[in-house]
């Protein structure tokens, strides 16, 4: 599949679009990703399979006051998201070619995010590809690491099996996370949960979504994974 956009260049995307291979420091150490950005101080939010970067720009022109780093592994699509943030001049938007999972366990230091996004994530529906989602015992276990006190996790599937996994594992790791109802993002139009293009897509075809918000468990007494 091709959109136009395979002949953009690291240099045409002027440091919007980064890849994991333009990160050597990344080899060995984990990294503030933070330190992306113009200014690293701002409010951090981390959407993880974020596609063709709809949800990205739309919420990072909306709150300026934060930085958006979108994970994508398909470079087609990571190329497309970040020039799109390229032409709206969202100096608080990056898009990584990256494998989420492999971010959050091996790259992303301590307590550096305040929001990880992961909207309608490929659902692997065969038993043998389960271990290819997202949602892992491990990865909550690092969702929790890399977010800041209280950070959140915000969850959206049209995919009835994907979201009975999330349940069970949410409910499995309940000293990490409490779960509530999804918070709609400002971005997200009249009757939208979140406003991403999967979402457009599977609404036109009359499919309904389930969405949560998780909260990080700070007590410590609760959770052993501070
Ligand atoms: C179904 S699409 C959803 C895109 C977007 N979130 C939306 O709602 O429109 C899933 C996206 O996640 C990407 N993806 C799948 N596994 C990934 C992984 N392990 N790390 C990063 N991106 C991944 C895919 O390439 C694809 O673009």
């Amino acid at each position: 599949m091709s959109f136009g956009l395979s002949r953009r260049t690291p240099q045409d995307l002027q440091g919007w679009g980064l890849d994991r291979e333009d990160l050597p420091q990344w080899e060995n150490a984990t990294l503030d990703p933070r330190l992306l950005f113009a200014d690293p101080n701002r409010r951090f939010e981390l959407e993880i399979g974020s596609g063709k970067g709809t949800f990205l720009v739309q919420q990072a022109a909306m709150q300026t006051d934060t930085n958006f780093l979108g994970i994508e592994w398909a470079g087609e699509f990571q190329r497309y998201a970040a020039d799109r943030a390229r032409r709206h001049t969202l100096n608080n938007v990056r898009v990584l070619r990256d494998d989420g999972s492999e971010f959050l366990t091996h790259r992303c230091a301590d307590h550096t995010v305040d929001v990880i996004h992961l909207y309608f994530t490929d659902p692997w529906p065969k038993k043998r590809h389960h271990k290819r989602r997202l949602v892992q015992h491990s990865t909550l276990q690092h969702m929790h690491r890399v977010l800041k006190l209280s950070g959140q996790v915000h969850l959206v599937t049209d995919h009835a099996e994907l979201w009975e996994w999330y349940e069970l594992h949410v409910e499995a790791a309940a000293n990490l996370f409490d779960r509530g109802p999804f918070v709609t993002p400002q971005s997200a139009g009249d009757e939208e949960v979140v406003g991403t293009n999967f979402e457009r897509k599977y609404r036109r075809e009359g499919r309904s979504f389930n969405a949560m918000t998780l909260t990080r468990v700070d007590n410590l007494e609760k959770s052993d994974a501070s």
